[in-house]
């Protein structure tokens, strides 16, 4: 059941050095100036068991791990996530930032490893439907100006260590998922400046307030 002062829930996807996780933090701060009490988290991650899979799932030396095995990994922490994070914050009223979601899983799995999207659905229908985002902030970039940007942070982890094939899969899939979905999800061109990134996505972030 829907509370009536309940949160909102804002997922923030897309290419790998997309620049997310700083876009979020200033995103929140746009929030709490606002005065919006507001939980910033991440997937695969946000709890300590999410963490751990975190780790497992980034590191490369679990390079071949089978698919299936990566998305039930994902969903696993995720089913923690929500339940233990997610919801209690949401019907406290409070808004929830999430580094990625399930849009990631059929980004990633379903089209990256090409799983599908069949299997995605099946276990994302298993997640009760209040964690549903109410808006998806879609940074998008091509693939080889992301891999780079993300190359000179650090060493690639399992997922950066894909073929640009892959990555564009990944990018192909995320942009369809947002064309067809024009109500939840807003796109946006993260070769912009970080400046004009956080300024579109506080216009969009707007519509909510
Ligand atoms: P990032 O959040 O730092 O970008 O790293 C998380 C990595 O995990 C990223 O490469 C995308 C990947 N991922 C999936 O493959 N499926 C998922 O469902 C999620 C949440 C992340």
């Amino acid at each position: 059941m829907r509370v009536v002062n309940r949160g909102r829930f804002i997922t923030l996807e897309g290419m790998e050095g997309a620049g997310k996780t700083s876009r979020l933090a200033d995103l929140q701060a746009f929030l709490q100036q606002r005065g919006k009490t507001v939980l910033a988290t991440r997937e695969p991650g946000g709890t300590a068991l999410g963490e751990k899979l975190r780790a497992l799932l980034l590191a490369p030396e679990h390079g071949p791990m089978t698919p299936l095995t990566e998305l039930l990994l994902m969903f696993a922490a995720r089913s923690e996530h929500v339940q233990q994070v997610i919801l209690p914050a949401l019907d406290a009223g409070q808004w929830v930032l999430c580094d990625r979601y399930v849009d990631a899983s059929y980004a990633y799995q379903g089209a990256g490893r090409g799983l599908g999207n069949a299997p995605v659905a099946a276990l994302e229908a298993l997640l009760p439907s209040q964690a549903h985002p109410d808006l998806t902030l879609l940074l998008d970039l091509p693939v080889e100006s992301g891999l780079a940007r993300a190359k000179r942070r650090g060493a690639a982890d399992r997922f950066e260590q894909e073929t640009s094939g892959f990555h564009q899969r990944v990018r192909e899939a995320y942009l369809s998922r947002a064309r067809q979905r024009p109500q939840r999800y807003c796109l946006i061109d993260a070769a912009l400046s970080p400046f004009e990134v956080s300024a579109a996505i506080e216009r969009a972030v707007g519509r909510l307030l």
